[in-house]
């Protein structure tokens, strides 16, 4: 059983969240309903208290909340946030993190997957300021059910419906299951880049900044398994609840690595480790008067090629390629050299999205050869879209 939010704002097509929060108990969920106080002219709590016998939230400061700030305390406890039927005004002050009343305050301290399913007049719907908002919301790896098309409350035709119930709660049951999904299993993630000494002082690295990796471990936590994270030298905070392991060279990530590979169901190469080395790293600093013109440099050993050569039935490698030209013909060429079952290939070479950024798109490729493009996403909902791709493979294994 898990606790599921189901945020409902004023839309005609309100009645039909008394049938959501019915079919979610149904299947032996507990529903909290967060009303908007508009939305409370239509619906009054009462209602809502009655069906889901808690007791309806619209305030943000009430007394019976008073011991916790309930908005946060609330969104600790959820497997699952709904906000259906969903206002053009709810997804503009979602997108925007506008938080004026409980239910945006909430959203925005909910980490638990999040389902909107919209409904409004057409016109609302298609005008680019919402659908700007919508994409911003899916960037940010928030799931939809669109409305559908039919007969509208306003008297038009057109698309702006609210979704039929049975798929929103449908949908929702299947994000609820992610929170599970990884429950029992191990998971090693690496993130980061690596730092060569040249001697004391002086290094050479790349520009990954460890989101990718980070958001990938967090997760692999989120869906139940227990998480591994070494990581190369980086400024960013590691999410709650895993173990990290910090190294800062190439070799001293390949140790790490290499030491827990035969534990982990599945491994996940996200980091960026230096191809290249320093042959003889000085002891001392080099004085810029005794620096050579040249460099000795050497490669490091491929951490993931070697991982591919120890794989065991039933472990799923993934691995990373920075690709300036994101060719799926040399993904399916490094799956095969490398005895991976999914490669991540992202094109770096483009500004805002990739290395260092928030952003980021890529191409899939698993084992047998299948290529996908995804939409450009936030960081964090790419690491959704590639759990789910690891878990389609390791259930077509079985
Ligand atoms: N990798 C590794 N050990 C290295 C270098 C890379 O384990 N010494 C891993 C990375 O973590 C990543 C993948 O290998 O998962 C990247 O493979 P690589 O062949 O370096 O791909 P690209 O970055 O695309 O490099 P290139 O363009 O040189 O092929």
């Amino acid at each position: 059983m898990a606790k599921i939010s189901l945020g409902v704002t004023s839309s005609v097509s309100i009645y039909k969240a008394c049938e959501i929060l019915r079919e979610f108990q149904k299947e032996g969920h507990e529903v909290q309903v967060i009303e908007t106080k508009n939305a409370t002219a239509l619906i009054p709590p009462a209602l809502f208290n009655a069906l889901s016998g808690r007791r309806t939230i619209v305030e943000l400061f009430d007394d019976q909340n008073a011991w916790s700030v309930a908005h946060v305390a609330l969104a600790k406890e959820i497997g699952l946030f709904v906000v259906a039927p969903a206002t053009a005004n709810i997804l503009a002050k979602f997108a925007q993190g506008l938080a004026d009343d409980f239910l945006s305050t909430f959203y925005l301290a909910v980490q638990a997957p999040i389902l909107i399913a919209p409904a409004m007049n057409e016109a609302m719907w298609i005008h680019p300021q919402t659908q700007d908002n919508v994409r911003r919301l899916r960037e940010r790896g928030v799931e939809f059910v669109d409305p559908a098309g039919g007969y509208l409350a306003c008297g038009d035709e057109g698309m702006g419906r609210l979704a039929d119930p049975n798929l929103i709660v449908a949908r929702g049951l299947e994000l609820l299951c992610r929170g599970s999904s990884l429950q029992g299993k191990k998971v090693l993630v690496t993130a980061g880049p690596t730092r060569e000494a040249m001697d004391p002082v002086r290094y050479l690295s790349n520009r990954s900044s460890g989101k990718m990796g980070f958001e990938i471990a967090r997760e692999a936590r989120r869906r139940g398994a227990e998480v591994v994270l070494v990581t190369g030298p980086v400024t960013i905070a590691p999410p709650p609840g895993i173990e990290v392991v910090r190294v800062v060279s190439a070799a001293e990530m390949k140790a790490a690595v290499d030491k827990r590979f035969s534990k982990a169901d599945v491994t996940v190469m996200a980091a960026a480790v230096a191809d290249f080395t320093f042959a003889a790293p000085a002891v001392r600093k080099i004085k810029k008067e005794g620096l050579k013109t040249s460099l000795d440099i050497v490669r490091t050993p491929d951490i993931l090629k070697g991982l591919g050569e120890r794989k065991r039935p039933g472990q799923t490698l993934v691995g990373f390629a920075a690709e300036t030209n994101a060719a799926a013909a040399a993904a399916r060429k490094k799956i095969r050299e490398k005895n991976l079952d999914l490669i991540v290939a992202n094109d770096v070479s483009r500004e805002g999205i990739g290395f260092d950024a928030d952003a980021n798109q890529a191409v899939l490729t698993d084992r047998r050869g299948r290529s996908r493009k995804t939409d450009v996403l936030s960081k964090r909902a790419l690491a959704a879209v590639i759990w789910d791709a690891v878990e389609g493979l390791r259930g077509q294994k079985k």
